[in-house]
């Protein structure tokens, strides 16, 4: 075998295209991953999970440090270096991504930086510092997505700015302005408003976080008001101005068609994100694209062309970081001659704010529209010990199981360390648990996790033990 011929080729560095890549190398391919940046890790590392999570712990910190009045801590007000906090976030980025190059070297995957692109269905060319050839049996195309706009307004990249500008800022915003009130838009939002900024969410649907379970939407929007976040729903954005350091953004009220003002300094735009596949040179091999500009895969994430496949963000589905990660890992079983399984109903969904939300499986409204029949089991923080102990009241656990069988369908939450508690529900549902079983099984005293016992002993029409 030529230096450059290898028997997979990866394009793209995000969550699913390294963790491919590895398992690939893993199951003894030679390996081979092409990134355009000078960094690897994709959105995931660089511009998206990481550094946004390091901006809400932070921000966490803060808010935390200037209300703990009720503890009996009292504390002069708490000094604020937004340009130290971003120096920080940058180090945590550095750090993990340095760790990607270390994981290509461990497992003797060669890395190419430059622009990949198809030559023909063997062949991806890389336009980088050098110009490289590399021939390979199999392609994976992971080249992930891109923040959405909204027609005819204009990101400048200073003032109407998206999440990766966000996470680079060194200065609080005086009131940002966000346009979506989907995961971005509450993540990043939420950061902001702990640092002091005024925050507006505009968003087009009737409810923030519109696609979760609604009453998880209905608990955030109680929780976010309290914080001092300000909603604008159901308002579709029609203009955004920038003049100097001042942005206008203008929406119209689908009710009623009246107009709505706001004057901020930044305007976030959060209204989605989609799949890459700028000069990917897809015409020159003829590998099909969805209605969404999404690569068009079957269920085993082989595109139309014998060879090449897609996985991650650029394929249909959610678009997280775990989701590529496990198509990744399937893809790479895949070739090797295994017979992977992905779980696409159990992939968890995950809002960092604080309370965190969390959610797996199937929606009450999901439910209720295919007619499946359920019971539904809440808990509520305000009555959980451990909850109790650390002076937080807000959020619910909310487990759905079927009504005849008692198999959990859905598990819906909002509270502290919601999103490490989802996992004791995703694996619950892999493993095909009722309800009952969850509420049989001891957990430890006093602790968050309780309350998923105590929704599933609900659910399965026992009385919880603590109500
Ligand atoms: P990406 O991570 O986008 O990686 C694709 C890579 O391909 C990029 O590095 C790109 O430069 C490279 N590339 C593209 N085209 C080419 C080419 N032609 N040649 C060479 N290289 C190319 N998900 C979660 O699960 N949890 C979270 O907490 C979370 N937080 C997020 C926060 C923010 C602010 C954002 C924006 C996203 C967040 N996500 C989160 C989503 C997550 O980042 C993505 O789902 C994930 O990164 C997708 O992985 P991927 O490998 O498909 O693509
Ligand atoms: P999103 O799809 O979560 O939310 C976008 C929101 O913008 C929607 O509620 C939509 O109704 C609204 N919108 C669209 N057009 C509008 C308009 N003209 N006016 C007003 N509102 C409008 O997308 P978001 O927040 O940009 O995130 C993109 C993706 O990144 C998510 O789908 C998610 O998969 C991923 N992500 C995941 C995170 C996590 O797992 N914690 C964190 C951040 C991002």
């Amino acid at each position: 075998m030529s230096d450059n011929k290898f028997d997979v080729v990866v394009i793209g560095s995000g969550p699913g295209g390294y963790v491919c890549a590895i398992r690939c190398a893993q199951l003894g391919m030679k390996v081979a991953i092409v990134e355009k940046y000078s960094t690897l890790g994709g959105t995931c590392l660089n511009v998206g999970c990481i550094p946004s999570k390091a901006w809400l712990d932070s921000s966490e910190r803060f808010y935390e440090l200037a209300h703990l009045d009720e503890h009996g801590i009292g504390v002069t007000k708490p000094k604020l270096d937004v340009k130290k906090m971003s120096e920080r976030v940058a180090g945590v980025v550095k750090d993990i991504t340095g760790g990607v190059d270390y994981l290509m070297s461990k497992n003797k995957i060669t890395v190419f930086h430059g622009m990949g692109s198809f030559v023909d269905k063997n062949t991806v060319k890389v336009s980088g510092e050098k110009e490289e050839t590399l021939k390979a049996d199999k392609v994976v195309i992971a080249t992930g997505s891109k923040p959405a706009s909204i027609p005819g307004i204009e990101i400048d990249k200073e003032r109407v700015i998206t999440s990766t500008e966000a996470l680079t800022l060194t200065e609080c915003p005086k009131h940002m302005i966000v346009i979506g009130g989907g995961v971005i838009g509450l993540e990043m939002g939420s950061v902001f408003l702990r640092l002091g900024a005024k925050v507006s969410v505009v968003e087009y649907a009737d409810d923030i976080l519109a696609t979760m379970d609604k009453d998880c939407s209905k608990e955030m929007k109680k929780v976010f008001k309290k914080q001092g976040m300000e909603f604008h729903l159901g308002h579709g954005v029609t203009d955004v101005s920038v003049k100097g350091k001042k942005v206008t953004v203008k929406a119209k009220s689908k009710k009623d068609e009246s107009e709505l003002t706001l004057e901020g300094d930044y305007c976030l735009m959060a209204v989605g994100r989609k799949p890459f596949t700028d000069n990917l040179g897809l015409d020159a091999v003829g590998v099909k694209l969805d209605d969404r500009g999404r690569v068009e895969t079957d269920k085993h994430l082989k595109t139309n062309v014998d060879g090449i496949y897609a996985i991650g963000d650029v394929v249909k589905g959610a678009m997280l970081a775990h989701k590529a990660e496990e198509e990744g890992v399937y893809l790479a079983e895949l070739m090797a001659g295994q017979k992977p399984h992905i779980n696409y109903n159990l992939v968890p969904g995950v809002v960092y704010t604080w309370p965190e939300v969390a959610s797996v499986g199937e929606t009450e409204q999901e439910l209720k529209a295919k007619k499946t029949p359920y019971k539904s089991g809440k808990f509520p923080f305000k009555a959980s010990g451990r909850a109790k102990a650390s002076s937080e009241s807000s959020g619910f656990v909310k487990v759905l199981a079927h009504k005849e069988t008692d198999e959990i369908l859905g598990v819906h939450m909002v509270g502290p360390r919601a999103a490490d508690l989802i996992a004791e529900a995703v694996t619950a549902m892999e493993f095909r648990a009722s309800a009952e079983d969850i509420g049989r099984i001891c957990h430890p005293h006093p602790t968050y996790s309780e309350a998923f016992k105590e929704a599933s002993l609900v659910a399965t029409d026992k009385r919880g033990l603590n109500i």
